[in-house]
């Protein structure tokens, strides 16, 4: 019982970070500039927190978890995390300097559409 809340409160948070990912990437699509990754990086963080923790909660439940699911759901967030970081570093350079910004938006698309392959898995992936 105790440990279904703390499934269902992980699953709870993994939405809101899922949300943050792909709820910042919409927002940004039609933008040229101002580019806003910090919501990419921290839903990104939530996302890696908590899937390890949905993954602790099924082993101790003696669920079986695809390692293979769990091995791809990884890499892909972690590229999500690291495109974020690259992104939130290089929209606070080019705050400083004339750079282009609009060079940005790839950034957001690759985080976007990376985090919607992982929703993808998540739901058709059994
Ligand atoms: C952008 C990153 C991610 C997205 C968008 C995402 C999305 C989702 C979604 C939508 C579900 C619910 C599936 C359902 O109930 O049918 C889910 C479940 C789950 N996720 Fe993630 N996830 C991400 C990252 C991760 C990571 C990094 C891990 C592990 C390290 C992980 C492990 C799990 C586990 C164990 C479950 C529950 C069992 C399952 O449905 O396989 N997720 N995820």
């Amino acid at each position: 019982m105790t440990l279904e809340i703390v499934r269902l409160v992980l699953v709870f948070a993994h939405f809101i970070g899922l949300s943050a990912i792909i709820g910042a990437f919409i927002l940004q699509l039609p933008w040229k500039s101002g580019f806003d990754f910090f919501p990419v990086c921290i839903g990104a963080g939530v996302q890696l927190l908590t899937g390890f923790g949905l993954v602790a909660v099924n082993e101790i439940a003696d669920d079986v978890v695809n390692p293979w699911k769990v091995g791809t759901k990884l890499a892909i967030t972690c590229t999500v995390l690291i495109v974020g970081l690259i992104g939130a570093r290089r929209a606070r350079l080019a705050k400083h300097t004339d750079s282009d910004v609009a060079s940005l938006k790839p950034l957001i698309l690759l985080a976007g559409i990376t985090a919607m392959v992982n929703v993808g898995l998540a739901v058709f992936w059994r």
